[in-house]
């Protein structure tokens, strides 16, 4: 097995967010099968203290899914806030700039390493599913931390480490296929406490409850093929693959546990 560092890796990372393709398949599949029908970008949504003219900053915002919520909310857009949304990925930004054009948010090329505002700027800053990536995770928060105000909240989420892929590399290590095992261990559910006290005053973890429960098995797999970790997977294997998931499932559904979560660190 060749152990790289492959989710941190910003090369790959840049690479495989460039296109948006890939991010969508795996959206996909948390949509069609996740037991908790509330879906995790509409929980998180649902956590921020939105008031009038506050201003946020959203920090690797991928397909910026999170707005579609304060786009169906007239009381939201009532509130007269300052959102900028941003990613380090250009094929991100330009997938951001065509879904929201003139509605009132602004879409900027941004890495979290280099926040380009001034101190004491944002109300509210969220950076979800993204501090794994970042190599430096220590100045990534330090620089979140600068350009919150006093008072504010950073929003980050996560996933933790007994969810889906230790659930993929236990099955990848049964069946004895070998893979690059990505790394996004860096920044989890687990750890992120220690690493968010370091920078911030008061932080607390809330958990999202939830699992997948998949009738078609070749979903899952295609899903396996998608991630930027297991990019060097034999193609051959796929059959092998789907066989194994096969014969996981139980009342015809194969059951596979997710861990997902929030941290919220304030400023005082
Ligand atoms: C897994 S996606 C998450 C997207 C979105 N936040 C969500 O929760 O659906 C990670 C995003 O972080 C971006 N990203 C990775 N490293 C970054 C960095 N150093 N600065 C800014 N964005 C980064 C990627 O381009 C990608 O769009």
């Amino acid at each position: 097995m060749v152990d790289i560092d492959n989710m941190s890796n910003r090369s790959l990372v840049m690479e495989q967010y460039s296109s948006t393709n890939n991010l969508e398949l795996r959206k996909s599949l948390h949509e069609k099968y996740s037991v908790n029908k509330l879906g995790f970008q509409r929980w998180m949504f649902e956590q921020y203290p939105f008031r009038t003219k506050m201003k946020v900053l959203e920090l690797g915002s991928g397909r910026g899914e999170l707005w579609n919520y304060y786009l169906e909310s007239d009381v939201l857009q009532g509130y007269e806030m300052e959102i900028t949304l941003s990613d380090f990925s250009e094929g991100m930004v330009d997938h951001l700039r065509r879904s929201f054009p003139d509605r009132g948010m602004a879409v900027e090329k941004i890495d979290i390493l280099e926040i380009p505002f001034e101190e004491e700027t944002f109300d509210l800053i969220i950076a979800n599913s993204m501090l794994y990536h970042v190599k430096d995770i220590d100045s990534a928060l330090s620089e979140v931390r600068r350009v919150l105000k006093k008072g504010g909240l950073f929003y980050c989420a996560t996933s933790g480490m007994n969810g889906m892929i230790q659930y993929l590399y236990s099955a990848l290590d049964e069946l004895g296929i070998p893979y690059q095992h990505g790394s996004n261990l860096s920044f989890t559910l687990q750890n992120g406490m220690e690493l968010l006290k370091k920078q911030f005053d008061r932080v607390e973890r809330r958990d999202y409850e939830d699992a997948l429960a998949i009738d078609k098995v070749e979903d899952y797999i295609d899903y396996i093929y998608s991630m930027t970790s297991l990019q060097g997977l034999d193609p051959k294997k796929y059959n092998v693959l789907l066989d194994h998931f096969n014969t996981k499932k139980e009342k015809g559904f194969l059951r596979i546990p997710k861990e997902y979560g929030m941290f919220v660190a304030g400023k005082q």
